[in-house]
């Protein structure tokens, strides 16, 4: 039986109707609301609205739950391939092994990137930062690759070859801006053991595949594959939503995406426990900033819009964390500093009262630097994860009969009407 809500406003009563998700999240859909009352609604920040109906990502920020089309991302870090996950988040099921093995064919058929996005490469400046030069380079894979089709089997080489040149390119990236030869994407390797072979391989050192340096690689971009309408997935649906190419959308997800609020957190993680570090290592000072509410400084990594309890990919990113170290035998004193900083920060009433708990990014910086990813390439690792998420809510929006040109309301507080006043008549 459909349930409504009544708004009663100066005697006039509106039924609005509720909307209840499959796990009994409930809304309320106030799209004629204008219409019949003149009304819009006001959410800054959008932290209190819906923006679509969708069948990708469920996650209980109270509870710590998060699940991709179902599946616990506990479950999928213990035993998915990147590859499968991504599958999973697009196609909606698990591939099956001839579904998977197509997969994978396309993704090595795609691989390569046009030669001439090289020169493209070279002509940024030295310092460049690489989400910006990620960024720019998605969108021009409209101008390389200009063939986007619009049959499922044409929408489907598109999406393939985004996933698996946007790997190829980040790899690319590191290798020109150290002036080192390019290494190209190879067949007989898993995705996650031919992104670190195109990182670190050279002429001189063959690259020697690392286990624990791919399972960690495997279980950072699987937790970072999908997090519903968070603001880079927003922007993708935003943006996409004026019909662009699929390039475009996703290009302003990775220039959203590059902010210190959301996933440029992990790069500023570490330069905060750097900073922490290069201070004497004491992080009640840090602690004592973020409190004050003079002082624009946060702690980076803790804090989330919607998890009000520990971040459930934090938890095992944390575990993965401390385990990598182990078997690398790394000792890392920032990965000391940031248990220190945790520690006080959850004994800490003010951390306590405001629900911030430590984030997904808290803990993945030390995981990359263990990795050997150089600190300004931490957001393109999370980008290269993100990618699949995105492709499928860019997906399921464009199947959505109703995703209309996004466009909000806004409630004017400007200037009244008044009159020009000629330059000579200004005071
Ligand atoms: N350090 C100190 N105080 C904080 C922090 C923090 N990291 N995060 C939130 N707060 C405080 C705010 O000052 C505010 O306090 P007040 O109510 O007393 O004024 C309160 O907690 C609520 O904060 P908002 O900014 O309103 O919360 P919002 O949901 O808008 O922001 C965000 C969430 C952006 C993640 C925030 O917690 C933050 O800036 N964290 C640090 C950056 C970070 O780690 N980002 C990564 C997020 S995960 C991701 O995107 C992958």
């Amino acid at each position: 039986m459909e349930e409504f809500v009544t708004l009663t406003y100066n005697g006039q009563e509106i039924k609005l109707p509720v909307v209840i998700g499959t796990e009994g999240e409930k809304a309320i859909d106030i799209s004629t609301l204008r219409q019949d009352t003149g009304f819009i609604t006001l959410d800054p920040g959008y932290a209190n609205t819906g923006s679509c109906l969708s069948a990708i990502t469920y996650m209980d920020g109270e509870k710590g739950i998060l699940r991709y089309r179902g599946i616990p991302v506990e479950q999928l870090a213990a035993h998915a391939t990147f590859k499968e996950t991504a599958y999973l988040l697009i196609n909606g099921k698990l591939p099956n092994r001839e579904q998977l093995t197509h997969f994978s064919v396309m993704l090595n058929d795609n691989s390569l990137v046009h030669e001439d996005l090289r020169t493209f490469f070279q002509s940024f400046p030295r310092a460049s930062h690489p989400m910006g030069i990620l960024s720019a380079m998605v969108n021009a894979l409209r101008s390389f690759y200009p063939e986007l089709g619009s049959t499922e089997e044409e929408i489907n080489i598109t999406m393939t070859r985004l996933l698996a040149k946007v790997r190829t390119m980040a790899a690319m990236s590191y290798k020109i801006s150290r002036g080192h030869k390019v290494i190209y994407p190879r067949p007989d390797m898993t995705y996650c053991e031919n992104f670190l072979n195109m990182m670190f391989d050279t002429p001189v050192k063959p690259y020697e595949i690392n286990r624990a340096a791919v399972n960690a690689l495997r279980v950072f971009w699987i937790l970072h594959a999908d997090h519903e309408q968070n603001c880079s997935t927003s922007a993708v649906r935003v943006v996409g939503s004026a019909r662009v190419n699929l390039y475009a959308a996703i290009s302003s997800g990775i220039a959203a995406l590059w902010g210190p609020l959301h996933g440029g957190a992990n790069q500023a993680v570490i330069e905060m426990l750097s900073t922490i570090q290069a201070d004497g290592g004491d992080p009640i000072k840090a602690i004592e900033k973020a409190k004050d509410k003079n002082d624009p400084f946060r702690l980076m990594g803790f804090g989330h819009r919607v998890y009000k309890t520990y971040d459930p990919r934090a938890k095992i990113m944390k575990k993965m964390c401390d385990e990598l170290l182990e078997t690398m035998q790394i000792d890392d004193p920032l990965l000391d500093i940031a248990k220190e900083l945790e520690e006080v920060a959850r004994k800490d009433s003010y951390f306590i009262d405001h629900n911030l708990y430590p984030n997904i990014d808290f803990y993945s910086g030390i995981v990359l630097r263990a990795v050997g990813i150089p600190t300004n390439m931490f957001t393109v690792m999370f980008a290269i994860g993100r990618l699949p998420g995105w492709i499928a809510q860019w997906k399921e929006s464009m199947d959505d009969p109703k995703w209309k040109i996004c466009r909000p309301r806004q409630v004017y507080t400007g200037n009244q009407e008044y009159e020009f006043v000629p330059i000579h008549a200004r005071i």
